[in-house]
């Protein structure tokens, strides 16, 4: 007979390994079903794995600048090998961390590739045959996959995608062409030039990031080119060849432009992953390659959820971790502590509580609206700016390039949106997250001292150049 479960969940990434310790927190028995390694791709192969190679070349990159700061250090180097088996190291703690919790709350963790059959019967395939599991709930949470760049030549060696180069030990990378100027390609960006490749970044559309805030995209376009990567923005890749090594044709204004590297990596967003996920005898609706879902969370199959990337619109870690908090919350008949979204009292827009951290030299990290997307939404905004030359924090560290930018809602002078670049922006946007989600105004964030000398202090900063306005 199949074993059964309150809760099974497929995938045991962000979402899925968060679902699966709240609910069995919440004393639902719990089996997850993974077909490679505890942690998904963020853990794996994404963010986690990038922080630590982020965090090692930032180390070689500070040494060579450390005379400035009195400190001498001879004859610097890096060895990748060992760079890329630190990082193997902090992967492997935080993938046991996880282990431990789900042994100590009787989680089941069972391997093999699973496809989800009428009745909430789910079959499992490994190694050792074949198994079937009941649920009476179901989470899908399989996350996405790199979505594959259609030009001639991409399937050539040395074009990878951002999970190969992250396996890679060998030091290939003395030039590095890279394919797409979103998240994935300008940190991966930053890791490279800190450790001194020739890195060209080639984006199709005009600017950075997308739909980042265009005055923040320009910011980190102009420290990338200053540190000494090729930005090519609104530039078309038409083909890659190989003759000594990889060359890239692309065409930019009208002029055909070759660039050659030894290695390419491709990071043109990702797509859900649903291969082999479901039988015959079910009917999941997909949209736009997306599996669909309502508002809250389910699919077109009743009582069976899905999660995070192979869902959702914003592909991040902790947006797949609260909506897998959100939809154990519903089964287990709880309050909802989760909110993607609010509007606070006397708004009328919905504002977006989702942080958005990108790890490159400054950090960016950004929450709430654009000043742009304000009035787009007919909202009468002031904006505050500090720069953060003026910072105390920052001319110790040296790296006074950034900014601080603050929305707020001009009658309520409620905080919508917040954009800081600087050094540890990304952790400094939780106060901001904490006050759009709270409806916070200008005066109350006013009320609490920010010490001295910290990079916070540019907060007050913007609100008071918000105020002025
Ligand atoms: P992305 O969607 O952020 O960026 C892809 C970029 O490639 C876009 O700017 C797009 O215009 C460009 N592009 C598409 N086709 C192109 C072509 N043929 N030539 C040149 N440029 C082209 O996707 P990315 O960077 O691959 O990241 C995937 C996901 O992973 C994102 O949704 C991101 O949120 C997430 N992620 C988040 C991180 C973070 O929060 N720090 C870190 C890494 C990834």
């Amino acid at each position: 007979m199949a074993k059964s479960y309150d809760l099974l969940i497929i995938g045991a990434g962000p979402g899925g390994y968060t679902a699966a310790i709240r609910a069995a927190k919440e004393g639902l028995k719990t089996g997850v079903i993974e077909k490679e390694k505890l942690g998904g791709t963020c853990l794996n192969r994404g963010c986690i794995s990038t922080k630590a190679l982020l965090h090692a070349s930032s180390m070689f990159s500070m040494m060579q600048k450390c005379d400035e700061f009195g400190v001498s250090a001879d004859s610097i180097a890096f060895d990748f090998k060992k760079m890329q088996q630190y990082k193997k190291n902090a992967v492997r703690d935080y993938r046991n961390e996880i282990h431990g919790t789900f042994e100590k709350l009787g989680i089941d963790l069972i391997y093999g590739t699973a496809t989800i059959r009428r009745g909430k019967t789910v079959e499992v395939k490994s190694d050792k045959g074949k198994d079937f599991y009941q649920a009476k709930h179901i989470i899908i949470a399989t996350g996405a996959v790199p979505r594959p760049l259609s030009i001639p030549g991409a399937d050539l060696d040395g074009v990878w995608y951002s999970d190969r180069i992250l396996k890679e030990d060998k030091w290939k990378f003395d030039r590095l062409t890279i394919i797409g100027g979103g998240v994935i390609g300008v940190e991966m960006a930053t890791i490279f030039n800190a450790l001194c490749a020739k890195v060209y970044l080639v984006e199709r559309a005009p600017h950075l990031l997308g739909p980042m805030d265009q005055e923040v995209s320009e910011a980190l376009k102009e420290e990338l080119t200053r540190r000494g990567i090729r930005v090519y923005c609104g530039a078309n890749i038409h083909k890659i060849t190989k003759e000594e090594g990889l060359i890239c044709h692309i065409s930019k204004d009208g002029e055909e432009i070759l660039l050659r590297s030894g290695c390419v990596l491709v990071a043109v967003g990702r797509q859900p992953y649903t291969d082999g996920l479901f039988g015959e005898d079910v009917n999941f609706q997909m949209k736009d390659g997306k599996l669909e879902v309502d508002s809250e969370f389910m699919t077109s199959e009743p009582e069976v959820y899905a999660v995070g990337d192979v869902t959702a619109d914003i592909q991040l870690a902790h947006v797949a971790a609260a909506q897998a908090t959100y939809v154990v919350e519903k089964i287990a008949k709880k309050v909802h502590t989760i909110r993607l979204s609010v509007v606070p009292n006397g708004m009328y827009a919905k504002l977006p509580v989702v942080p958005n951290c990108i790890y490159t030299e400054p950090e960016i990290a950004t929450v709430g609206l654009t000043e742009e997307a304000a009035l787009a939404c007919g909202m009468k905004v002031r904006c505050g700016k500090y720069s953060m030359g003026e910072n105390g924090r920052s001319i110790i560290s040296r790296e006074e390039g950034g900014f601080i930018r603050l929305i707020f809602e001009a009658y309520s002078n409620n905080l919508v949106g917040a954009q800081i670049v600087c050094p540890r922006a990304t952790d400094m946007i939780s106060e901001m997250a904490t006050a759009v989600a709270a409806g916070l105004n200008a005066g109350q964030l006013m009320m609490a001292m920010r010490a001295h000398p910290t990079y916070s202090e540019g907060i007050a900063g913007a609100i008071e150049d918000a105020m002025r306005s």
